[in-house]
């Protein structure tokens, strides 16, 4: 197969869908790498050491998508690349398309077989293709919620820490799974006073045992909620229902009750966003206000922490990209339900349920 890499072009993104091992585990396999010219120098990856382990570099992005059979990529494909994408390529990447109807469409027009990495799901539930992006990007919205709390930078001017003889920092976190719990750490780290509301009772349970008395756990349901959104400094959305658009947990009317200067960090924005008030922004210009509250919701926050990112994340994709390479969508995803769950769209339909039903759109599966 040719497995082609073209360079990412949403704004401020420096990951790259394939780093230098993984060239050379696709070329061990007989396949052929063609990686678009400088793709991995926003991750430190310059073209020789893509040459050097065995890939074809090549100028055009056009013949890249044109040459390549599976399209390994990073985020979704962005409107100047959808006419590039042609009938049974497969396009391994986040799509996140539940609230993306102009993107689906595109991806059924094109008849693209879209494996999609954060619904790649395992038996006990799990997502192993988002938890490296989540720790990052968990771990990025408290740092960057806590610099937004500068005055300097609009914010009310509150130290999450706070010093002896003065308040600590509140944080609220809701979600507490991977992007919740790695918000949680930074945020203790810091001193700061966390409450972490989640509809889970287990991981609550697992959250109170390992943070011990240093986070509140709370049973996420809208009294909890509209108690906590109020005395919060920094308000951290990480919900997440697999595949589907996020619920609004937090209302404008909520925001509006925080304090002027409070700072929102939605990282479930990908899916739709957990707060009513929050829309996609990009790092170029990554907040905005609504009720005197800074709202920071970038789709892509490990973008710019790419070095970090990419080898995480890449560390996750290559054994399902090999499986796909080595024996194409359907027999790779007849021999591994996970990877079977991952298929979003295939020969112009919607092949994940939860997709589907939130774009109202048939559903059909891929039969295997
Ligand atoms: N913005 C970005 O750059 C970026 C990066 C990585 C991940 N994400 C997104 O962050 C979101 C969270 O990802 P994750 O990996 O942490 O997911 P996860 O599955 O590990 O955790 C989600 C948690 O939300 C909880 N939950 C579900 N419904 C809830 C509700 N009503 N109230 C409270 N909690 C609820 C679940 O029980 C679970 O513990 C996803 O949308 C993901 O795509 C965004």
């Amino acid at each position: 197969m040719i497995i082609g890499v073209p360079k990412e072009i949403k704004i401020s993104e420096n990951r790259v869908g394939l780093v230098e091992s993984g060239v050379k585990a696709f070329v061990r396999e007989g396949h052929k790498v063609l990686v678009e010219k400088d793709a991995g120098l926003g991750s430190g990856i310059s073209n020789e050491v893509y040459e050097r382990a065995g890939a074809s570099v090549i100028a055009s992005k056009k013949e890249v998508y044109e040459k390549s059979d599976m399209i390994i990529k990073v985020k979704e494909p962005l409107p100047e690349e959808y006419t590039m994408l042609r009938e049974n390529q497969i396009l391994y990447t986040y799509l996140h398309l539940a609230p993306e109807p102009v993107l689906t469409k595109a991806l059924l027009d094109r008849k693209v077989k879209g494996v999609a990495y954060e619904t790649i799901q395992l038996e006990d539930g799990s997502l192993p293709l988002l938890v490296p992006m989540s720790e990052v990007a968990g771990r990025m919205a408290t740092q960057v919620g806590a610099s937004f709390l500068q005055r300097d930078r609009g914010g009310k001017g509150i130290l999450l820490g706070g010093v002896p003889g003065v308040k600590r920092g509140r944080v609220t976190i809701l979600g507490g799974g991977v992007s919740g719990i790695n918000a949680a750490k930074m945020a203790v780290g810091l001193g700061a006073q966390v409450t972490i509301l989640d509809i889970n009772p287990k991981r609550l349970e697992y959250l109170d045992d390992i943070f011990s008395n240093k986070v509140q756990t709370l049973f996420s349901n809208i009294t909890n909620i509209e108690q906590s959104v109020p005395e919060t400094d920094l308000l951290i959305g990480a919900v997440l229902v697999p595949g589907a658009k996020a619920p609004h947990l937090v209302t404008r009317d909520m925001i509006a009750q925080m304090e002027k200067g409070s700072v929102v960090v939605d990282i479930a924005v990908d899916q739709g966003g957990c707060i009513e008030t929050c829309r996609p922004t990009s790092h170029k210009e990554p907040t905005f206000e609504v009720e005197g509250v800074i709202h920071y919701c970038v789709p892509n926050m490990p973008g710019v922490f790419s070095r970090t990112s990419t080898y995480a994340l890449t560390n996750v994709t290559l054994k399902y990209g090999l499986m796909l390479a080595n024996l194409g969508v359907e027999e790779a995803c007849a021999k591994d339900k996970a990877l079977y769950k991952g298929v979003n769209v295939y020969n112009g339909f919607v092949a994940y349920e939860q997709v589907a039903r939130d774009l109202n759109l048939p559903y059909k599966p891929l039969k295997i």
